[in-house]
């Protein structure tokens, strides 16, 4: 563990056990990857925090929930769906923190779930605000003060680029117009729930873990999956990607260090300010066109 993991660490261990009440996080994609290193880092933190872990991994959750407190749990869902996710946030009761990490690595083009939302951009970008939607009037009475926290972004999102006619890509799909659309949908609704006055109790963050060393990439085809994993381990070496644990460190130095309203971080929790310009307009329209897909009428 380098210096700066350590000192984010030592950092996030003070303030996490200085929160009274303990903390109730949930961590949704919190049985793999960033979200499973984040649900055990803060549990080694505060292990009076209780942690609520959302995904499909039965048995991923419980050898993960066996090293978090007792009063920790999983909550089983599909949450590529939206029917799922309104199922899934009638168990929950309270939360402070929301951290969102679900997501895939694939090639394969549009991809229909059977509620016709592409199965990419509903697990990295309206599920995700779906969750904020139905958690929100428990993360605005948090006491600690309510804390999102979506893990995505890159360096690369451009909302010039976004396609104003096509906003869900039913028919001009492509990975980097997905890639681009997610990220910077999740910059300009931020952007909108971190402006309304209702949300004054809340911190929403879009971080970009950078390059991490997660399964992410297991579920390629073993033509891509084989190479990429040589590549990803050759870097890590070089100090070039992160272990999951690091980047658990970061994002949620990144988070708790965020003021009301929203913020966007870097790899390693640091504040970013330099973003591509956007024009008013747009976070309207991105919020408007959100609540249409993730609207049960949808
Ligand atoms: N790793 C990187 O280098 C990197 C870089 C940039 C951005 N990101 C983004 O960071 C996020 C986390 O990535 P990761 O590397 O930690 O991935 P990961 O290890 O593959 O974890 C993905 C998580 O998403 C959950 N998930 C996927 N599909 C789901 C579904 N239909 N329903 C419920 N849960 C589902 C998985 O849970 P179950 O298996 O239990 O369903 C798992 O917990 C992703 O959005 C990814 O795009 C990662």
């Amino acid at each position: 563990m380098c210096a700066a993991v350590r000192a984010a660490a030592a950092s996030n261990a003070r303030i996490l056990s200085s929160f009274k009440p303990p903390p109730n996080v949930v961590v949704v994609g919190g049985t793999s990857g960033i979200g499973r290193a984040i649900a055990l880092s803060i549990g080694q933190h505060c292990p009076s925090a209780s942690i609520t872990i959302i995904g499909r991994n039965q048995s991923a959750a419980d050898a993960i929930l066996s090293q978090l407190g007792s009063n920790s749990k999983f909550i089983r869902a599909d949450v590529s769906l939206m029917s799922e996710i309104r199922n899934a946030t009638k168990k929950i009761n309270v939360v402070d923190m929301l951290i969102l990490t679900q997501g895939i690595l694939t090639m394969a083009g549009r991809t229909p779930t059977t509620e016709n939302i592409d199965n990419k951009l509903a697990l990295h970008y309206y599920g995700r605000v779906l969750f904020v939607q139905e958690l929100l009037p428990l993360l605005r009475s948090s006491q600690n003060g309510g804390k999102v926290l979506f893990v995505l972004g890159g360096v690369n999102e451009n909302p010039s680029k976004i396609n104003w006619n096509d906003m869900s890509l039913e028919n001009a799909y492509s990975l980097s117009a997905a890639a681009n659309h997610t990220a910077s949908f999740t910059d300009l609704a931020i952007k909108y729930l971190g402006s309304q006055p209702e949300n004054t109790n809340v911190a929403f963050t879009h971080a970009n873990p950078g390059g991490v060393n997660t399964p992410i990439a297991d579920n390629l085809p073993f033509w891509a999956r084989l190479p990429l994993k040589g590549l990803m381990a050759g870097l890590l070496a070089l100090g070039l990607r992160v272990t999951p644990e690091d980047c658990a460190e970061y994002m949620v130095h990144g988070m708790l260090g965020a003021d009301k309203g929203y913020t966007y971080i870097g790899t390693k929790g640091e504040t970013v300010t330099k973003k591509k310009p956007v024009q008013v307009e747009m976070v309207q329209k991105v919020w408007e066109h959100t609540a249409q897909i993730i609207s049960p009428n949808h």
